[in-house]
C-alpha cells in the first residue's frame, strides 16, 4: 500500500492535477459525501484516511495533540479533526465550505469531496455533487432518512450521479440491529427508485469503531455485503457520457503575436486531429484543424479530458466561451431551455428578473420565464410556485440574451450544466441543468418591417427617448412627469405618459405589489416603453419600480444615451407627510402589505442620469432639469 496524499487542498485544480500525475495507471474514482449534520460524516473520512492508508507519523503526532485538546472523544483520537481541517470551523464546531481530499490505496485512486450537511450550504453540496461519479449518503442509524437526506439524493441525481453508498452509520447506538438497518435501507431504496438512481448499496456500519468501513466486522454478522471501500474499490468511474464527438468550450483565445492564434481549451468529449474539419459555435463558421498544440508538443490525436490549443487553417472568429465541435455531429445552438434549477440564493428567485447565466466560460445574460413546479423533496411532488426560495428545486424555462451551444445535461455535464449569477451582488444563486431546448424560440423569426424606427422617428422630428422616472410613492414622479409631458407636447413633440396607477388599471391589473408580481410590472412596462421608442414617441415612464435590477433590464432594453433614469428623491417622512392618496397611513395601520417604504424596500438607483430632490424645489424647475438634460427644443 502507497502513502498518501492528505491536503486541505487550497488550490484544488492544481493540487489534483499534480496528485493525478502521481497516480497516472490507477483508475480514479470522484466521491462526494453527503448527510445531515452529526451524521459522522468527518470522522468516516478520517477513518477511511487513517485506516486504509498509513498516514504520515508527523500528522498523527499532531491529530493526537489535537484530539486530546479539541476532541470529542476522550483520549482515542478524533477522525473528525482529521478532516475538519480549518482551525475557524475546529472552533465553531462545524464544517463549512467543500474541503477536497486525496488517497489511494493499491486499486484504486480517490478524490472525495466533504460536503457539509447544514442547509445553507447546499450549493456546497452541488458543487461537489457536479464532478462526483459516486456519493456516499450517510445516514445515522437512529435517525434514519431526513428530509436532508432527500434533499441531498434528489440533487445529487439531478447532477448526474448515478451511484450511491447508502452509509448507515452509527450503528453501535442502535445495539447492530439488523431490523433498523433494513427498515431504512428499504426507505431509501423506494427514495433511489423514484429519482432514477441506478445503482444503491447499503452498508451498516460504525464508522467511529471502524466497523465496516474498510474491514467487515464481526458485530454484525448479519450483514454479508462488503465494507465500504471494497465497494469504492469497486465502483464505476466511468460516467458513462455519451460521445456526441468533438466539444471543446474555448477557454482562452491565444494570440501572443499575429502569426499565432489558437483556441485553448479543454475537450468535453469526442476526439480532435489534424485536417478534421469543425464548425465553431454559435457562429456556424467553419474551418479545418491545422495543429493541436500541448506543453509536450505538437500531437496527432486529443481525446476528451484533455487540454490543448488548437490552430485553424482559416481566420475565422472565435471567441472565449465559443465552442468547437465537430462538423459532422455539431451540438445544437438555443436561446430557450426548460431547466432543472436548484435555488442557492439568500434572495429567493423571481421570474423576469434579468440573472447572468454562466456555461463554462461563457456568460450571457437570462431570464427565467415561468416557473412550471417546483419539487416537494419529501414527497417529489410538483407543486405550484410563482418564486424559489433557498434550497428549493424546480424546473422553469429560461430565456437567454443571446444563443449558446449545449447538450443536454444528461448527454453531457459541461455543456448543460450552468450556474446563474446576480448582477447586483455577484454571488451565484442557482446551478442548473438544462433539459431541452424550447423549439417555440427557434420557430419563431423576427419579422423584418419595412419601415423601421429611424423612418417613424424622422416623420415626427424628433429622437425616441425613455424617461424613467423612479420614487417612492407619493415622492412626486407623476407630477412632474406630467409636466415634461405637458410641455413637450406644447413644444410639438409626440410623447406618451405610462403611468403606475393607470396601466394597473389595465394591461397590469392581474398583479398585485409582491416582489414577483413587481418584477413582472416592470418588465411588461419596459418592454411597452421600448415599443413605443420603436414607434419613435418620447415615453416618460412614471413607477416606482423599487428595484435595481429591473431598472437595469429596462435601461439594457435602449441604446446608449436614450434611457434617462431620472430618481425622484424625496424622503419617506414627507412621502408620508404629504400621503395625497391616504395610502401611508392605511399601511402604517397594517392595512396594505408590503408597502414601498413602510415594509418593502426601495432600492435607491446608484448612477441615476438625473437625481431630482423633489422636497428642496418647486416642481416646474425639476420639470424645467428634466427638459435641460434631454436637450430639446421648447
Ligand atoms: S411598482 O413598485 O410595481 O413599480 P407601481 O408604480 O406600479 O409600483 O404602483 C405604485 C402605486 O400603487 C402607488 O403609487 C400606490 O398608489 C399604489 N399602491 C398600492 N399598494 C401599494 C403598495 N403595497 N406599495 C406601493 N404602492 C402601492
Amino acid at each position: 500500500m502507497d502513502h498518501i496524499a492528505l491536503s486541505a487542498a487550497a488550490d484544488p485544480e492544481s493540487e489534483i492535477a499534480a496528485y493525478l500525475k502521481q497516480h497516472e495507471h490507477k483508475s480514479l474514482l470522484r466521491f462526494i459525501t453527503c448527510g445531515s449534520v452529526d451524521d459522522g460524516k468527518s470522522t468516516l473520512i478520517g477513518r477511511l484516511l487513517h485506516d486504509s492508508l498509513q498516514l504520515f507519523d508527523d500528522q498523527l503526532a499532531a491529530l493526537e495533540t489535537d484530539s486530546r485538546k479539541h476532541g470529542t472523544q476522550g483520549e482515542a483520537i478524533d477522525f473528525a479533526l482529521l478532516v475538519d481541517g480549518l482551525s475557524a470551523e475546529r472552533e465553531q464546531g462545524i464544517t463549512i465550505d467543500v474541503a477536497y481530499r486525496y488517497f489511494s490505496t493499491e486499486r484504486r485512486k480517490f478524490i472525495v469531496a466533504d460536503c457539509p450537511g447544514h442547509e445553507q450550504y447546499t450549493r456546497n453540496m452541488a458543487t461537489g455533487a457536479s464532478t462526483a461519479d459516486l456519493a456516499v449518503v450517510l445516514i445515522d442509524a437512529r435517525k434514519g432518512v431526513l428530509t436532508q437526506t432527500r434533499r441531498h439524493s434528489y440533487i445529487v441525481a439531478l447532477l448526474g450521479v448515478r451511484q450511491v453508498i447508502l452509509a448507515v452509520n452509527k450503528m453501535d447506538m442502535v445495539d447492530y440491529r439488523q431490523s433498523v438497518f433494513e427498515t431504512i435501507a428499504e426507505e431509501y431504496r423506494a427514495l433511489a427508485e423514484q429519482l432514477g438512481i441506478a445503482s444503491v448499496h447499503c452498508v451498516p456500519m460504525s464508522a467511529l469503531n471502524g466497523d465496516n468501513v474498510m474491514h467487515g466486522s464481526t458485530t454484525m454478522p448479519w450483514y454479508s455485503g462488503a465494507p465500504l471501500l471494497e465497494l469504492l474499490e469497486q465502483a464505476d468511474s466511468d460516467r458513462a457520457e455519451q460521445d456526441l464527438g468533438l466539444r471543446m468550450p474555448v477557454q482562452w483565445v491565444n494570440r501572443p503575436d499575429s502569426h499565432f492564434r489558437g483556441y485553448a481549451g479543454t475537450l468535453v468529449s469526442g476526439e480532435v486531429q489534424p485536417g478534421m474539419e469543425i464548425v465553431a459555435l454559435p457562429s456556424g463558421a467553419r474551418s479545418r484543424v491545422a495543429r493541436i498544440v500541448s506543453a509536450d508538443g505538437d500531437l496527432s490525436r486529443a481525446g476528451a479530458g484533455q487540454a490543448v490549443t488548437l490552430t485553424l487553417r482559416d481566420e475565422i472568429d472565435i471567441s472565449r466561451g465559443d465552442v468547437i465541435a465537430a462538423a459532422r455531429s455539431p451540438s445544437e445552438v438555443a436561446d430557450q431551455f426548460a431547466v432543472h434549477l436548484l435555488w442557492m440564493g439568500d434572495e429567493p428567485l423571481l421570474p423576469g428578473r434579468p440573472y447572468w447565466l454562466k456555461q463554462g466560460s461563457r456568460s450571457v445574460s437570462a431570464q427565467i420565464g415561468e416557473i412550471k413546479h417546483k419539487v416537494d423533496v419529501n414527497t417529489q411532488q410538483h407543486l405550484a410556485a410563482k418564486r424559489l426560495e433557498l434550497n428549493e428545486v424546480g424546473y422553469c424555462n429560461i430565456s437567454l440574451g443571446a444563443p449558446i451551444a449545449f447538450e443536454r445535461y444528461a448527454d453531457n455535464r459541461a455543456l448543460g450544466g450552468f450556474i446563474l449569477i446576480d448582477r447586483q451582488s455577484n454571488a451565484t444563486v442557482a446551478c442548473g441543468t438544462i433539459d431541452f431546448a424550447l423549439r417555440r424560440a427557434s420557430n419563431v423569426h423576427r419579422q423584418r418591417l419595412s419601415i423601421d424606427r429611424a423612418a417613424r422617428a424622422a416623420i415626427k422630428g424628433q429622437q425616441p427617448r425613455c424617461l424613467w422616472f423612479t420614487g417612492l410613492s407619493g415622492s412626486g414622479k407623476s407630477t412632474i412627469a406630467n409636466l415634461v409631458d405637458r410641455r413637450l407636447h406644447g413644444a410639438g413633440y409626440h410623447t406618451y405618459l405610462l403611468d403606475g396607477d393607470n396601466v394597473r388599471h389595465g394591461l397590469n391589473k392581474d398583479l398585485g405589489f409582491t416582489p414577483e408580481d413587481r418584477v413582472e410590472n416592470i418588465r411588461r412596462i419596459a418592454e411597452v416603453a421600448k415599443l413605443m421608442t420603436d414607434a419613435g414617441l418620447i415615453v416618460l415612464v412614471s413607477f416606482i419600480s423599487p428595484y435595481r435590477s429591473e431598472r437595469d433590464l429596462a435601461r439594457s432594453l435602449f441604446a446608449p444615451g436614450e434611457f434617462l433614469e431620472i430618481f425622484v428623491d424625496t424622503p419617506l417622512e414627507v412621502c408620508e407627510q404629504r400621503d395625497v392618496k391616504g395610502l401611508y397611513a392605511r399601511a402604517r395601520a397594517g392595512l396594505i402589505p408590503n408597502f414601498t417604504g413602510i415594509d418593502a424596500p426601495y432600492e435607491e438607483p446608484e448612477n441615476p442620469e438625473l437625481h431630482l430632490r423633489s422636497a428642496e424645489a418647486p416642481v416646474e424647475e425639476l420639470a424645467e432639469q428634466v427638459l435641460r438634460a434631454l436637450e430639446v427644443e421648447q
